[in-house]
């Protein structure tokens, strides 16, 4: 087993010069052991038209029983950063550098048949659109129960007993009955509860739900939610959650990672985010929420556009819809620094407050 061990590097000490090959090192915020460990992720599509960074250097950290939050405009490279954990990348996309250490396992250097093994029981996806994951040919108790059999040593009346009751717990009428439908039978709503019962019916240490209930109603989204909150306190599942919502975000968020054009540009407990966002991106997209707008008047969008991940520019990415951008934004890119206790951004004109760890 390949094994990475080594500690959390944080900016200022001796290993945080060496952590990095891309010159804007972006070392995670983070305190004590995590249980997925993120360091300077790259991850590209190699196309005719050029190479994509979609995912430029990206460092987090996640505990035990903790929920990261990470949110961002479409496009900013969410998704991928998702897939990556898991090496389902598919090309022309491809892990180009940085490490992943999930429970003291490096993923990268896995073979594919004991990364199979992590799929599924140690780390499963949900993703926004169901049929990613469920195969039509089979019904959703066979592939349920599968899931099942194929990390756990039960029989299989057990599995289906334990498909049956996660489908109960996803709020699934009727689940003995819904066992043995085909997903075509099934809406959209009862199937992506399938999908998420698939997703936790193994009990996984990290759950990564990619706005896993965008596409439900307010009610069986918050019962989801609920039993995603359960699962962590009855057994300290750690999950990464994307998600628009910045609703959901508060509600179920310990830290929230914001992303712009392939970084994290801001990362922060939850309450501190939503009190003082740092990085002007971050302020623009709570200003952008229809929430803080009066019925009828127009959406505070964010104005101009952000840039191709097929040719970033040198300095901040944000700078050209950015307010408070200077000339020294233009030219290099602004470092990952903490700013605030436990509050970290990537921002030449956020200073630096008293009480910061490297301050
Ligand atoms: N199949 C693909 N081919 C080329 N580029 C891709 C592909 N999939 C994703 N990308 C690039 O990766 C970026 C991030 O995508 P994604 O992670 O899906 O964003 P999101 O934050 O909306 O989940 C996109 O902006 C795009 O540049
Ligand atoms: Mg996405």
């Amino acid at each position: 087993m390949q094994s990475c061990l080594e500690p959390a590097v944080r900016p200022g000490t001796a290993g945080a010069s060496a952590a990095s090959g891309t010159g804007a090192e972006t070392p995670a915020p983070t305190l004590g052991a995590a249980l997925l460990q993120i360091r300077d992720l790259r991850t590209a599509f190699h196309t005719r038209r050029g190479t994509a960074l979609a995912v430029d250097g990206v460092s987090l950290d996640v505990r035990r029983g903790e929920t990261l939050c990470l949110v961002g405009e479409s496009g900013c490279g969410k998704s991928v950063t998702a897939l990556s954990i898991l090496r389902l990348v598919s090309p022309p996309g491809r892990i180009d550098g940085g490490s992943i250490c999930f429970a003291g396992q490096d993923l990268l250097s896995l073979s594919e048949r004991a990364m199979r093994q992590v799929r599924g029981a140690r780390i499963s996806m949900v993703f926004q659109e169901p049929m990613t994951s469920l195969n039509p040919v089979f019904t959703i108790g066979q592939q349920i129960a599968e899931a099942v059999e194929l990390h756990q040593d039960v029989s299989a009346d057990e599995a289906r007993d334990r498909a049956a009751a996660m489908l109960r717990q996803v709020g699934i009428p009727d689940p003995e009955i819904r066992l043995d439908d085909y997903p075509h039978q099934l809406s959209g709503g009862m199937k992506q509860r399938a999908m998420i019962a698939m997703a936790l019916v193994c009990r996984p240490d990290l759950l990564l739900a990619d706005e896993p209930t965008t596409a439900l109603d307010v009610t069986i989204q918050a019962q989801i939610l609920d039993l995603i909150r359960a699962l962590q306190q009855a057994s300290g599942m750690a999950v990464i959650l994307i998600t628009h919502d910045l609703g959901v975000v508060a509600e179920m968020a310990d830290q929230v990672a914001v992303m712009y054009a392939g970084r994290i540009v801001e990362q922060a407990p939850v309450n501190d985010l939503f009190g003082q966002p740092l990085h002007p991106y971050t302020s623009a997209l709570f200003r952008s929420l229809p929430a803080a707008h009066a019925e009828g008047e127009r959406l505070n969008v964010i104005r101009g556009q952000v840039p191709s991940a097929f040719s970033y520019p040198a300095g901040c990415r944000f700078c050209e819809r950015c307010a408070a951008a200077v000339e020294r934004c233009r030219q290099e890119y602004p470092p990952f620094t903490e700013k605030a206790a436990g509050h970290w951004a990537a921002c030449w004109q956020v200073p630096t407050q008293a009480g910061a760890g490297n301050a």
